[in-house]
Protein backbone atom coordinates (compact mmCIF):
# COMPACT_ATOMS: atom_id res chain seq x y z
CA UNK A 1 0.00 0.00 0.00
CA UNK A 2 1.00 3.59 -0.83
CA UNK A 3 0.18 5.83 1.99
CA UNK A 4 0.61 10.07 2.14
CA UNK A 5 0.64 12.17 4.91
CA UNK A 6 -0.70 15.71 4.87
CA UNK A 7 -3.21 14.28 2.24
CA UNK A 8 -5.29 16.90 3.07
CA UNK A 9 -2.87 19.82 1.86
CA UNK A 10 -2.60 21.34 -1.16
CA UNK A 11 0.05 19.24 -2.21
CA UNK A 12 -1.11 16.26 -0.76
CA UNK A 13 -3.97 16.01 -2.75
CA UNK A 14 -2.10 16.77 -5.85
CA UNK A 15 -0.09 13.48 -5.23
CA UNK A 16 -3.06 11.35 -4.38
CA UNK A 17 -5.28 12.61 -7.73
CA UNK A 18 -1.50 11.56 -9.14
CA UNK A 19 -1.47 7.93 -7.64
CA UNK A 20 -5.03 7.58 -8.44
CA UNK A 21 -3.92 7.57 -12.07
CA UNK A 22 -1.04 4.80 -11.31
CA UNK A 23 -2.57 2.14 -8.41
CA UNK A 24 -5.98 1.15 -7.66
CA UNK A 25 -7.58 3.14 -4.44
CA UNK A 26 -7.81 0.33 -2.47
CA UNK A 27 -3.60 0.66 -2.47
CA UNK A 28 -3.94 4.26 -1.20
CA UNK A 29 -4.13 5.44 2.58
CA UNK A 30 -4.74 8.97 2.54
CA UNK A 31 -3.17 10.27 6.36
CA UNK A 32 -4.40 13.46 7.49
CA UNK A 33 -4.99 15.01 10.91
CA UNK A 34 -7.88 15.90 10.20
CA UNK A 35 -9.77 13.26 8.41
CA UNK A 36 -12.68 14.96 7.92
CA UNK A 37 -11.19 17.38 5.43
CA UNK A 38 -10.62 14.37 2.98
CA UNK A 39 -14.13 12.57 3.69
CA UNK A 40 -13.98 12.49 -0.27
CA UNK A 41 -11.11 10.46 -1.14
CA UNK A 42 -13.14 7.67 1.35
CA UNK A 43 -16.00 7.95 -1.10
CA UNK A 44 -13.26 6.79 -3.99
CA UNK A 45 -12.06 4.20 -2.38
CA UNK A 46 -9.50 5.23 -1.03
CA UNK A 47 -8.17 4.78 2.66
CA UNK A 48 -8.29 7.49 5.23
CA UNK A 49 -6.62 7.27 8.47
CA UNK A 50 -6.02 9.91 10.94
CA UNK A 51 -2.45 11.00 11.51
CA UNK A 52 -0.68 13.83 13.41
CA UNK A 53 2.60 14.37 13.97
CA UNK A 54 2.22 15.60 17.50
CA UNK A 55 0.52 12.34 18.12
CA UNK A 56 3.59 9.96 18.48
CA UNK A 57 2.26 6.67 19.96
CA UNK A 58 -0.88 6.74 17.22
CA UNK A 59 1.71 6.96 14.33
CA UNK A 60 2.67 3.50 13.81
CA UNK A 61 -0.55 1.60 13.99
CA UNK A 62 -1.75 3.86 11.46
CA UNK A 63 0.89 3.25 8.89
CA UNK A 64 -0.30 -1.02 9.32
CA UNK A 65 -0.15 -2.35 5.70
CA UNK A 66 1.58 0.64 4.48
CA UNK A 67 4.50 -0.29 2.29
CA UNK A 68 6.24 2.83 0.83
CA UNK A 69 5.12 6.34 2.43
CA UNK A 70 5.39 9.69 1.55
CA UNK A 71 6.37 12.15 4.23
CA UNK A 72 5.05 15.43 3.30
CA UNK A 73 7.07 18.17 5.31
CA UNK A 74 4.70 19.59 7.94
CA UNK A 75 3.29 23.23 7.37
CA UNK A 76 4.07 24.20 11.38
CA UNK A 77 7.47 25.98 10.78
CA UNK A 78 9.58 25.73 14.08
CA UNK A 79 8.60 22.65 15.07
CA UNK A 80 8.86 20.24 12.13
CA UNK A 81 12.57 18.20 13.36
CA UNK A 82 9.94 16.84 16.08
CA UNK A 83 7.20 16.17 14.54
CA UNK A 84 9.01 14.18 11.60
CA UNK A 85 10.98 12.24 14.09
CA UNK A 86 7.96 11.18 15.13
CA UNK A 87 6.97 9.74 11.87
CA UNK A 88 10.40 8.42 11.11
CA UNK A 89 10.49 6.25 14.57
CA UNK A 90 6.78 5.37 13.28
CA UNK A 91 8.08 4.21 9.96
CA UNK A 92 11.07 2.35 11.47
CA UNK A 93 9.00 -0.08 13.79
CA UNK A 94 6.21 -0.30 11.13
CA UNK A 95 6.46 -2.39 7.85
CA UNK A 96 7.46 0.77 5.50
CA UNK A 97 9.72 -0.33 3.15
CA UNK A 98 10.34 2.99 1.31
CA UNK A 99 10.05 6.61 2.51
CA UNK A 100 10.07 9.58 0.60
CA UNK A 101 10.29 12.86 2.21
CA UNK A 102 9.77 16.27 0.75
CA UNK A 103 12.79 18.09 1.83
CA UNK A 104 14.04 21.53 0.14
CA UNK A 105 16.44 22.13 -2.83
CA UNK A 106 20.18 21.57 -2.46
CA UNK A 107 19.21 21.09 1.63
CA UNK A 108 22.63 20.49 2.04
CA UNK A 109 24.10 24.15 1.37
CA UNK A 110 21.00 25.70 1.17
CA UNK A 111 21.80 29.18 3.10
CA UNK A 112 17.45 29.65 3.70
CA UNK A 113 16.68 29.23 7.75
CA UNK A 114 13.68 27.22 5.97
CA UNK A 115 16.37 24.47 5.12
CA UNK A 116 17.42 24.06 9.05
CA UNK A 117 14.64 21.74 9.85
CA UNK A 118 14.55 19.96 6.81
CA UNK A 119 18.37 18.93 6.99
CA UNK A 120 17.48 17.61 10.88
CA UNK A 121 14.69 15.43 9.16
CA UNK A 122 17.05 13.82 6.59
CA UNK A 123 20.01 13.26 9.14
CA UNK A 124 17.36 11.71 10.89
CA UNK A 125 15.93 9.60 8.21
CA UNK A 126 19.67 8.67 7.57
CA UNK A 127 20.15 7.50 10.77
CA UNK A 128 16.61 5.55 10.85
CA UNK A 129 17.74 2.49 8.88
CA UNK A 130 14.49 2.93 6.38
CA UNK A 131 15.03 3.36 2.63
CA UNK A 132 14.54 6.73 1.81
CA UNK A 133 14.63 8.75 -1.36
CA UNK A 134 14.90 12.40 -0.86
CA UNK A 135 13.02 14.98 -2.73
CA UNK A 136 14.40 18.14 -2.42
CA UNK A 137 11.58 20.26 -3.47
CA UNK A 138 12.09 24.08 -4.63
CA UNK A 139 10.28 27.03 -4.76
CA UNK A 140 6.35 26.45 -5.71
CA UNK A 141 5.53 29.39 -8.39
CA UNK A 142 2.12 29.17 -6.27
CA UNK A 143 4.62 31.21 -3.97
CA UNK A 144 4.44 34.26 -5.85
CA UNK A 145 1.08 33.63 -7.87
CA UNK A 146 -0.64 34.11 -4.48
CA UNK A 147 0.83 37.88 -4.86
CA UNK A 148 0.25 38.62 -7.81
CA UNK A 149 -3.26 40.06 -7.16
CA UNK A 150 -2.24 42.34 -3.74
CA UNK A 151 0.65 43.56 -6.52
CA UNK A 152 -1.58 44.34 -9.35
CA UNK A 153 -3.43 46.68 -6.43
CA UNK A 154 -0.39 48.40 -5.67
CA UNK A 155 1.49 48.49 -9.01
CA UNK A 156 4.53 47.20 -7.00
CA UNK A 157 5.87 43.41 -6.19
CA UNK A 158 8.13 43.79 -3.08
CA UNK A 159 11.14 41.46 -2.35
CA UNK A 160 14.78 41.61 -1.45
CA UNK A 161 15.79 38.83 -4.35
CA UNK A 162 17.73 41.51 -6.67
CA UNK A 163 18.59 39.81 -9.54
CA UNK A 164 18.69 36.25 -7.94
CA UNK A 165 17.30 33.51 -10.37
CA UNK A 166 14.31 31.27 -8.97
CA UNK A 167 13.36 28.00 -10.77
CA UNK A 168 10.39 27.41 -9.86
CA UNK A 169 7.63 24.82 -11.03
CA UNK A 170 3.97 23.86 -10.37
CA UNK A 171 2.73 22.49 -7.35
CA UNK A 172 1.81 19.78 -10.01
CA UNK A 173 5.03 19.12 -10.95
CA UNK A 174 6.62 18.04 -7.40
CA UNK A 175 3.07 16.45 -7.31
CA UNK A 176 3.55 14.18 -10.28
CA UNK A 177 7.70 13.60 -9.16
CA UNK A 178 6.22 12.38 -5.77
CA UNK A 179 3.84 9.56 -6.93
CA UNK A 180 6.47 8.65 -9.43
CA UNK A 181 9.06 8.18 -6.82
CA UNK A 182 6.58 6.51 -4.84
CA UNK A 183 5.51 4.35 -7.00
CA UNK A 184 8.66 2.60 -8.54
CA UNK A 185 8.97 -1.14 -8.22
CA UNK A 186 12.37 -1.23 -6.29
CA UNK A 187 12.87 1.86 -5.18
CA UNK A 188 16.47 3.54 -4.47
CA UNK A 189 18.44 5.36 -2.09
CA UNK A 190 18.14 8.79 -3.93
CA UNK A 191 18.64 12.66 -3.83
CA UNK A 192 16.52 14.36 -6.25
CA UNK A 193 17.34 18.06 -6.63
CA UNK A 194 13.55 19.27 -7.92
CA UNK A 195 12.72 22.58 -9.61
CA UNK A 196 11.46 23.90 -13.07
CA UNK A 197 12.98 24.09 -16.11
CA UNK A 198 12.87 27.97 -16.72
CA UNK A 199 13.92 30.62 -14.25
CA UNK A 200 12.95 34.20 -13.74
CA UNK A 201 13.77 36.90 -11.43
CA UNK A 202 11.08 39.05 -9.56
CA UNK A 203 11.44 41.84 -11.91
CA UNK A 204 10.73 38.80 -14.58
CA UNK A 205 7.89 38.06 -12.67
CA UNK A 206 6.31 41.69 -12.05
CA UNK A 207 6.81 42.08 -16.12
CA UNK A 208 4.91 38.45 -16.83
CA UNK A 209 1.89 40.33 -14.68
CA UNK A 210 2.11 43.59 -16.61
CA UNK A 211 1.66 41.92 -19.65
CA UNK A 212 -0.78 39.25 -18.53
CA UNK A 213 -3.10 42.01 -17.19
CA UNK A 214 -2.50 45.00 -19.22
CA UNK A 215 -1.48 46.98 -15.91
CA UNK A 216 1.81 47.99 -14.81
CA UNK A 217 3.31 46.62 -11.79
CA UNK A 218 7.00 47.04 -11.07
CA UNK A 219 9.22 45.57 -9.13
CA UNK A 220 11.01 47.17 -6.12
CA UNK A 221 13.96 45.13 -4.38
CA UNK A 222 14.10 46.10 -0.82
CA UNK A 223 16.88 45.35 2.03
CA UNK A 224 15.82 42.18 3.42
CA UNK A 225 14.82 44.59 7.10
CA UNK A 226 12.59 46.58 5.25
CA UNK A 227 11.29 43.71 3.25
CA UNK A 228 10.38 41.98 6.64
CA UNK A 229 8.92 45.59 8.19
CA UNK A 230 6.98 45.67 4.57
CA UNK A 231 5.37 42.06 4.97
CA UNK A 232 4.33 43.18 8.87
CA UNK A 233 2.58 45.93 8.25
CA UNK A 234 0.48 44.07 5.43
CA UNK A 235 -0.87 41.85 8.40
CA UNK A 236 1.69 39.21 8.63
CA UNK A 237 2.57 37.67 11.93
CA UNK A 238 6.20 38.56 12.43
CA UNK A 239 8.10 34.80 12.45
CA UNK A 240 6.33 34.87 8.74
CA UNK A 241 7.75 37.91 7.91
CA UNK A 242 10.99 37.08 9.17
CA UNK A 243 10.81 33.49 7.47
CA UNK A 244 9.51 35.04 4.05
CA UNK A 245 11.93 37.97 4.25
CA UNK A 246 14.75 35.69 4.86
CA UNK A 247 13.80 33.29 2.02
CA UNK A 248 13.78 35.92 -0.48
CA UNK A 249 16.86 37.70 0.84
CA UNK A 250 19.16 34.40 0.67
CA UNK A 251 17.74 33.97 -2.44
CA UNK A 252 19.36 36.69 -4.42
CA UNK A 253 23.05 34.44 -3.84
CA UNK A 254 21.19 32.26 -6.06
CA UNK A 255 19.39 29.24 -3.56
CA UNK A 256 16.64 28.73 -5.05
CA UNK A 257 17.92 28.45 -8.76
CA UNK A 258 18.89 24.83 -10.05
CA UNK A 259 19.82 24.18 -13.99
CA UNK A 260 19.99 19.96 -13.63
CA UNK A 261 16.60 19.85 -14.92
CA UNK A 262 15.89 16.66 -12.73
CA UNK A 263 12.14 17.23 -11.93
CA UNK A 264 11.25 17.09 -15.84
CA UNK A 265 13.28 14.12 -16.11
CA UNK A 266 11.36 12.31 -13.98
CA UNK A 267 8.04 13.80 -15.01
CA UNK A 268 8.98 13.21 -18.50
CA UNK A 269 7.65 16.73 -19.33
CA UNK A 270 8.81 20.29 -19.41
CA UNK A 271 7.69 21.84 -16.02
CA UNK A 272 4.65 24.34 -15.55
CA UNK A 273 6.18 27.76 -17.52
CA UNK A 274 5.65 30.36 -14.89
CA UNK A 275 3.32 32.16 -17.33
CA UNK A 276 0.98 29.64 -17.50
CA UNK A 277 0.49 29.16 -13.72
CA UNK A 278 0.30 33.04 -12.99
CA UNK A 279 -2.41 33.01 -16.22
CA UNK A 280 -4.66 30.31 -14.05
CA UNK A 281 -3.89 32.48 -10.48
CA UNK A 282 -5.16 35.87 -12.59
CA UNK A 283 -8.05 33.70 -14.45
CA UNK A 284 -9.23 32.77 -10.97
N1 LIG B 1 8.41 24.28 -1.93
C1 LIG B 1 7.69 25.31 -1.56
O1 LIG B 1 7.63 26.36 -2.22
C2 LIG B 1 6.87 25.23 -0.31
C3 LIG B 1 6.01 26.28 0.02
C4 LIG B 1 5.25 26.15 1.18
C5 LIG B 1 5.36 25.01 1.95
N2 LIG B 1 6.20 24.03 1.60
C6 LIG B 1 6.34 22.79 2.39
O2 LIG B 1 5.69 21.75 1.67
C7 LIG B 1 4.61 21.21 2.44
C8 LIG B 1 3.44 20.91 1.54
O3 LIG B 1 3.04 22.10 0.88
P1 LIG B 1 1.50 22.44 0.75
O4 LIG B 1 1.43 23.56 -0.20
O5 LIG B 1 0.71 21.21 0.52
O6 LIG B 1 1.17 22.98 2.22
P2 LIG B 1 -0.25 22.99 2.95
O7 LIG B 1 -1.34 23.09 1.94
O8 LIG B 1 -0.17 24.02 4.01
O9 LIG B 1 -0.34 21.55 3.60
C9 LIG B 1 0.34 21.22 4.77
C10 LIG B 1 -0.14 19.87 5.24
O10 LIG B 1 0.55 19.53 6.43
C11 LIG B 1 -0.42 19.05 7.36
N3 LIG B 1 -0.01 19.18 8.74
C12 LIG B 1 0.40 20.28 9.40
N4 LIG B 1 0.64 19.98 10.68
C13 LIG B 1 0.36 18.66 10.84
C14 LIG B 1 0.37 17.77 11.93
N5 LIG B 1 0.71 18.18 13.17
N6 LIG B 1 0.05 16.48 11.71
C15 LIG B 1 -0.31 16.05 10.49
N7 LIG B 1 -0.38 16.85 9.41
C16 LIG B 1 -0.05 18.14 9.59
C17 LIG B 1 -1.62 19.94 7.08
O11 LIG B 1 -2.79 19.44 7.69
P3 LIG B 1 -4.10 20.37 7.88
O12 LIG B 1 -4.83 20.29 6.56
O13 LIG B 1 -4.84 19.71 8.98
O14 LIG B 1 -3.63 21.75 8.21
C18 LIG B 1 -1.65 19.87 5.57
O15 LIG B 1 -2.21 18.67 5.13
C19 LIG B 1 4.34 22.27 3.51
O16 LIG B 1 3.77 21.68 4.65
C20 LIG B 1 5.71 22.84 3.75
O17 LIG B 1 6.47 22.01 4.62
C21 LIG B 1 6.95 24.10 0.48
Amino acid sequence: MYAVTGASGQLGRLVIENLLGKVAPEKIVALARDPAKIADLKTRGITVRTFNYDSPSTLAPALEGVEHLLVISSSEVGRRTEQHRAVIEAAAVSGVTFLAYTSILHADTSPLGLAVEHLATEALLEKSGVPYALLRNGWYTENYTASAPIALQHGALLGSTGNGRISAASRADYAEAAAIVLTQANPAKAIYELAGDESFTLADFAQAITDISGKPVEYHDLPEAEYKAALISAGLPDWLAELLANSSARASGGALFDDSHTLSSLIEHPTTPMRSTLEKALQA
